[in-house]
C-alpha cells in the first residue's frame, strides 16, 4: 500500500502547480532513504526537510555522510521520531551505511532477515524500544563490523540463538528487557571482543551464570539482573580484570562469594543483592581501588565484615543489610574517606561502633539498626556535617546522645528509639530545621522538650515516648505545622496541654498518657480535623470534657481514662465513630448519652460513680439505701402494677400498630441518610433506596454490588454499593482500617466529584448512612465492554465500533494520567470497567481503587495495597508493588489486544500464558494473522495490526518502553488518518503489491 503514497503526493503537486522533476538530482542513495520514509508512518511535521529535489541527502535530518567527495550515506539516525510500521528495508540497500539509530520509535513487528543480510557495512545498530517481536534475527550475527548491537526493550521472544556466538568484532550486546527464554547461554564466552554485554530483565529458562562468561576478557560491564540464575556464581567471572561493573542482583544465586570477585582490581560497582548466597564477605574487596559501590544486601552471608572493605579508597555506597552478619562493625569503617551511604541494618552485629565513625567519613545515612550493638553513639558521626539520616533503633547502645547532632543541620531522620540511652537530650536536637521524624522512645533519656523546637518546621512525627522527659510541653510546638503524631506517653511530663496545640491542622495522633499533666483539657480545636487518636489517659487533668470532641470529623480512639474529669458525657460524643472509648475512672456524673447506654460501653464508663445509665453496675447503690422499709414495698407493688398495665396495653398497642410497623422503622432508618449530589439530580435518597433491590443487580466487583435503578421519574440510574468496611483494629501500629476505608471513601468521592470528561463515567451523587455508603452514576445502557465482547453479543461490535472504544477510552485515561492534578492513575484498567452508552461511546469507570498520586514519599505506603486484576497487572508490580501511570497503560495495552483479538486476559486457551504473553508468541510462530479476531472485517487488516501493535508497546514489559497516554490517543488517531489517506490513492494503481505494514 506505502507504494501509492508517492503517486497521490504527485497528483496534489501537479495541482497545486509545483512542477515536479521526479527527482533526476537525487542520488541513489537519497532515493533509498525516500523509500524508506514511505514505507513508515512518519508523524505530520518530521521529516519534511527530506526533499526529493534536493542533490544529496546529506543535509537531511538524521542522515550523514562519508566526509569524502563521493557524499555517500554512512549514518542514519531517526530515534525517538514517533515512527511507526515496518523495519525500513531501503535503508539496508545504502551501500555504506555504517550506523542505524531506529531507538525508540513504534517499529515492527519483525526484522526482515533478508533486508538485514544487505546492511553489510553496517557497524552500530540501534532497535532498541521499538515494537518488535518473535525470534532474535540470526541474520545479524552475519554483519562482519557489527561491533555495537542494541535489541533491548522489545518484546523479542525464543532462545539467544547460536549464531549469536559467532559475532567477529562485537563490543557491545544489549538484549535487556525483552522475552527471551532458553537459558543465558554460555556460547557467548566465545564473543572475545565484548565489552558489554546485558541480559537483564528476561524471563531465561533457570540456569547458572556461564563459567565460559570469564574468558571475555574486555568485559567491562556484565549486566545480568533478573535473568532467572541459579546455582553459584563461577569463581572465573574474578578472570575479568577490565570488569567496572558487575550487576547478578535478584536471581537465586546460591552458595559463597567466590575470592576471585575481590579480585576484580578494575570493578566499580557490584551488585549482588537479592539473591540466596551464604557464607562469609571474601576479604580483598579493599584493594580494589576504583569500587564506588558495594550492594550484597538482602542474601545470607554470615561471617565478619571484613576489615579491608573499607579500605577500598572511592567506595562511597556499602549495603550489606538483611543478611546474617556477626561481630563487630570493623574500626576500619571510620577510615573510609569516600563512604556516604552505609546500610547495615537487620544483621547480627554486635560489640561498639568505631569510636571515630564520622570524622573522616563524610556519612550522610547511617542505618545500623535491627543489631546488638552496644557502646555509645559515636561522638563524631556527624562531624562533616553531611549527615541526613541516622537509624540505630532496636540495638543496645548506651550513654548520651551526642552534642554535635544538635549542629547537624542536614538531619532529617533520627530513629534512637529502643536502646538504653539515657543524659538529657541535647537542647539543639529539638529544633533542627529538617528533621522530620524524630524517634526516640523506649530509653531513658531525660530533661524537657526544648522551647528551641519552635525551629522544627518540618517535623511530621514525634516520638518520645517511655523515657524520662520531665517539664511541660511547651507552646512553642503549635509552630509545627507538619506535625502528624506527637507521642509522648510514658514520661514525666507535667503542666497543661499548651492550647497553642489546638491549631495543629495535620494532627493525627497525640498519644499523652501516663504522665503528670494538669489542667483543662483543650477547647478551640477545630483545626484537628486530620486526629484520629487521642489518648490523654492516667494524667491529672480536671474540668469537663470539651463537647468539641464530637465535632472530629475522622476521632476514632478516644481514652481520657484515669483523670479527674468532672460533669456529665456530653451528649456531642454521639457524633463519633469510635472503635475504642474509655472515659473510666474519672469523677463524671449525670445520664449517660442514649446511645452510649448499652451493655457494650459498659467498660468505657466504670469508675465513675455519679455516672447513671441502664447498665448493672454503673449507679449501682448510689440511692439504695434512702427510703424505709414500708416505702420499699409500695415501690415494688407500684412498679408490679404499673408492669401489668403496660403490658396490657403494650399488647393492644402491638396489634393495633404491627401493620404500620415496619414501614416506621424503614423510614426512620432512611432519615439518617444524607445524599451529597455533585449534578443537579431530580431524585432524592428515598428514590434510590427504593431500587435496591437483589433483582436489579446488575454487577458485582471487587469494592462492591452495582444495582440499576429505575427512577419514579423515569430516571435510570447505577447505583454502587460498596461493601461494608471492617471496623479491625491493626493493634500494633495503631492504623485503624475503618477510618482508613471511610477516609478513602472521600478521597475517592472527593476526587469523582471533580472529574468532567466525556470518556469517564459521571458520578451523579453519593448517600453514607453510618457504614453503608452508595455511589449513583449515571446509566450505561449497553453494559461493560467485556460483558459485550466477550460473549455471544460480540458481533455488535464491528471494527470501527472497537476502534472508536479504544480511543474514547484512551481520551479518557489520558485525561485522568495528563490533565487532572494531581494526575490520578486509575489501578483498575480492564475491559469490564469500560463501559458502553446506548451509542457504544465508552466511558472510563470504577475509581474503586482509585487513589490520588500524592507528592513523592507519601505514596508509597498507600500504594502497597494490591491493585489490579488478573491478566491485567503490569510485570513490574511483582518487584516494585508500586502501582502508576505506566501500570495503567499497561493494563490499557491488554483492553487493546483484547478488542483486536477477542479473546479474554486469562483463557484456559492459552496455558500458562496471559494474553500479551499468547499474542506474542503466536505472532511468533504463526503469524499475525493468527492472533486477530476472525469476526473482524479483514478489510480493515492494515488498522487493526496497527491497532495490536500499539496494544503491543503499552503491553510492553519495561515500563519505560510504554508511551504516555496522550501519545497513545495521538497514535490511535494516526491509525485511522493513515488508512484514509491511503485509501483514496487507491483508485490510481492497484497493481502495486509492496510494502503492507502489517
Ligand atoms: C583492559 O583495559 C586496558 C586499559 O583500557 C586495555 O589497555 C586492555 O587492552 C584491556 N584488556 C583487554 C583484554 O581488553
Amino acid at each position: 500500500m506505502a507504494a501509492f503514497l508517492p503517486l497521490f503526493l504527485l497528483a496534489v503537486a501537479a495541482n497545486a502547480g509545483l512542477l515536479v522533476a521526479p527527482s533526476h538530482g537525487l542520488s541513489q542513495d537519497g532515493l533509498h532513504l525516500l523509500d524508506a520514509k514511505r514505507a513508515l508512518t512518519v508523524p505530520a511535521g518530521a521529516l519534511e526537510d527530506w526533499n526529493p529535489r534536493d542533490a544529496t541527502p546529506c543535509a537531511w535530518t538524521g542522515v550523514s555522510c562519508d566526509d569524502d567527495a563521493t557524499g555517500a550515506v554512512t549514518g542514519v539516525s531517526l530515534a525517538n521520531a514517533n515512527l511507526v510500521g515496518p523495519f525500513p528495508s531501503a535503508l539496508c540497500r545504502i551501500p555504506r551505511l555504517a550506523s542505524l539509530d531506529l531507538s525508540t520509535n513504534y517499529i515492527g513487528p519483525d526484522v526482515p532477515a533478508k533486508a538485514v543480510a544487505g546492511c553489510k557495512a553496517l557497524a552500530t545498530l540501534d532497535l532498541s524500544v521499538n515494537s518488535f517481536v518473535g525470534p532474535l534475527p540470526d541474520a545479524l550475527a552475519g554483519l562482519p563490523d557489527l561491533v555495537y548491537l542494541s535489541l533491548e526493550g522489545n518484546n523479542f521472544s525464543g532462545s539467544i540463538p547460536d549464531s549469536f556466538g559467532t559475532f567477529r568484532k562485537l563490543e557491545s550486546l544489549s538484549l535487556v528487557n525483552n522475552l527471551l527464554g532458553g537459558e543465558v547461554p554460555a556460547f557467548l564466552g566465545a564473543v572475545a571482543t565484548l565489552r558489554e554485554l546485558n541480559l537483564s530483565y528476561n524471563p531465561f529458562t533457570p540456569g547458572p551464570v556461564p563459567a565460559e562468561l570469564g574468558r571475555l576478557a574486555a568485559l567491562r560491564v556484565l549486566w545480568l539482573a533478573s535473568c532467572n540464575l541459579v546455582g553459584s556464581i563461577p569463581a572465573s567471572l574474578g578472570r575479568l580484570g577490565n570488569l567496572t561493573d558487575l550487576d547478578l542482583s535478584t536471581n537465586a544465586l546460591t552458595g559463597p562469594i567466590p575470592p576471585e570477585i575481590a579480585g576484580l582490581a578494575s570493578a566499580v560497582q557490584i551488585e549482588l543483592y537479592n539473591n540466596s548466597l551464604s557464607g562469609p564477605i571474601p576479604k580483598g574487596f579493599g584493594k580494589l581501588t576504583e569500587l564506588r559501590s558495594m550492594d550484597v544486601a538482602m542474601n545470607r552471608l554470615d561471617g565478619a565484615i571484613p576489615d579491608d572493605l573499607f579500605e577500598a579508597p572511592k567506595l562511597e555506597t556499602l549495603h550489606l543489610y538483611s543478611n546474617a552478619l556477626t561481630g563487630a562493625v570493623p574500626e576500619s569503617a571510620a577510615k573510609a574517606t569516600s563512604l556516604a551511604e552505609l546500610r547495615l541494618f537487620a544483621n547480627r552485629l554486635n560489640g561498639t561502633l568505631p569510636a571515630d565513625l564520622g570524622r573522616n567519613t563524610p556519612l550522610v545515612c547511617l542505618d545500623v539498626s535491627d543489631n546488638s550493638i552496644s557502646g555509645e553513639i559515636p561522638r563524631g558521626v556527624c562531624e562533616r556535617g553531611e549527615l541526613e539520616e541516622l537509624l540505630m533503633l532496636n540495638n543496645a547502645l548506651i550513654g548520651s546522645i551526642p552534642e554535635g547532632l544538635g549542629r547537624c543541620h542536614r538531619l532529617r531522620r533520627v530513629r534512637l528509639s529502643k536502646n538504653r540511652l539515657d543524659g538529657d537530650v541535647p537542647d539543639a536536637v529539638w529544633g533542627l530545621p529538617h528533621m522530620a521524624l524524630l524517634e526516640l522512645n523506649d530509653n531513658q533519656l531525660t530533661g524537657e522538650i526544648s522551647p528551641v523546637i519552635a525551629g522544627a518546621a518540618n517535623m511530621s512525627n514525634l516520638v518520645i515516648s517511655n523515657n524520662r522527659l520531665t517539664g511541660s510541653i511547651p507552646s512553642e510546638i503549635g509552630s509545627l505545622a507538619k506535625l502528624y503524631e506527637l507521642s509522648a506517653d510514658g514520661n514525666m511530663l507535667s503542666g497543661p496541654l499548651p492550647s497553642s496545640l489546638g491549631s495543629l491542622a495535620e494532627l493525627g495522633r497525640l498519644v499523652l498518657h501516663n504522665n503528670s499533666l494538669s489542667g483543662q483539657l483543650l477547647r478551640g480545636i477545630h483545626s484537628w480535623k486530620k486526629l484520629s487518636e487521642l489518648n490523654l489517659a492516667d494524667n491529672g487533668f480536671t474540668g469537663a470534657i470539651p463537647p468539641e470532641l464530637g465535632d472530629l470529623p475522622v476521632l476514632n480512639y478516644l481514652d481520657l481514662s484515669g483523670n479527674r474529669l468532672t460533669g456529665q458525657v456530653p451528649i456531642q460524643l454521639e457524633n463519633l465513630k469510635l472503635n475504642q472509648f474509655n472515659v473510666s475512672n474519672n469523677q463524671l456524673s449525670g445520664q449517660l448519652p442514649p446511645q452510649y447506654a448499652t451493655e457494650a460501653y459498659r467498660s468505657s464508663f466504670l469508675g465513675n460513680p455519679g455516672l447513671c445509665g441502664d447498665i448493672a453496675g454503673l449507679c449501682s447503690d448510689s440511692q439504695g439505701n434512702a427510703g424505709n422499709h414500708s416505702g420499699y414495698v409500695w415501690m415494688i407493688r407500684s412498679i408490679f402494677i404499673f408492669a401489668a398495665v403496660v403490658l396490657v396495653v403494650g399488647v393492644a398497642w402491638f396489634y393495633w400498630r404491627y401493620w404500620s410497623f415496619n414501614k416506621a422503622k424503614l423510614n426512620a432508618e432512611r432519615s439518617k441518610w444524607t445524599l451529597t449530589s455533585f449534578h443537579k439530580v431530580s431524585f432524592s435518597e428515598h428514590d434510590i433506596l427504593d431500587c435496591l433491590d437483589e433483582d436489579n443487580v446488575i454487577g458485582s466487583g471487587a469494592s462492591g454490588k452495582v444495582y440499576k435503578a429505575v427512577l419514579g421519574n423515569g430516571e435510570v440510574v447505577a447505583v454502587k454499593k460498596l461493601w461494608g468496611g471492617s471496623l479491625k483494629k491493626d493493634t500494633e501500629n495503631g492504623v485503624d482500617e475503618g477510618s482508613a476505608a471511610d477516609n478513602s471513601f472521600d478521597a475517592e468521592v472527593r476526587t469523582l466529584s471533580k472529574i468532567r470528561h466525556k470518556n469517564i463515567v459521571k458520578l451523579l451523587c453519593c448517600c453514607t448512612h453510618d457504614d453503608s455508603k452508595l455511589l449513583v452514576y449515571e446509566y450505561m445502557p449497553n453494559g461493560s465492554l467485556g460483558d459485550v465482547l466477550h460473549s455471544s453479543k460480540a458481533g455488535l461490535l464491528d471494527w470501527s465500533t472497537r476502534y472508536k472504544i479504544a480511543l474514547d477510552a484512551a481520551e479518557g485515561l489520558s485525561y485522568l494520567h495528563q490533565d487532572c492534578v494531581p494526575a490520578i492513575v486509575h489501578r483498575d484498567v480492564k475491559s469490564n470497567n469500560i463501559l458502553l452508552d446506548a451509542e457504544f461511546s465508552a466511558c472510563v469507570a470504577d475509581f474503586g481503587v482509585a487513589k490520588v498520586v500524592e507528592a513523592a514519599g507519601r505514596a508509597p505506603k498507600s500504594m502497597s495495597v494490591i491493585a489490579g486484576s488478573c491478566g491485567y497487572i503490569a510485570p513490574e508490580y511483582a518487584y516494585t508493588l508500586r502501582v502508576n501511570e505506566k501500570s495503567d497503560i499497561y493494563s490499557f495495552g491488554v483492553v487493546l489486544l483484547e478488542l483486536v483479538t477477542g479473546k479474554p486476559p486469562v483463557d484456559p486457551e492459552f496455558g500458562e500464558k496471559d494474553l500479551v504473553k499468547w499474542v506474542c508468541s503466536t505472532i511468533d510462530q504463526k503469524g499475525v494473522e493468527h492472533v486477530l479476531d476472525s469476526r473482524l472485517d479483514m478489510a480493515f487488516k492494515e488498522e487493526i495490526g496497527r491497532v495490536l501493535n500499539i496494544g503491543l508497546v503499552c503491553a510492553s514489559s519495561l515500563p519505560i518502553n510504554r508511551p504516555a497516554m496522550r501519545r497513545v490517543v495521538k497514535m490511535l488517531q494516526e491509525v485511522r488518518a493513515e488508512a484514509r489517506a491511503k485509501l483514496e490513492p487507491y483508485y490510481y494503481d492497484d497493481t502495486s503489491d509492496q510494502g503492507s505494514s502489517v
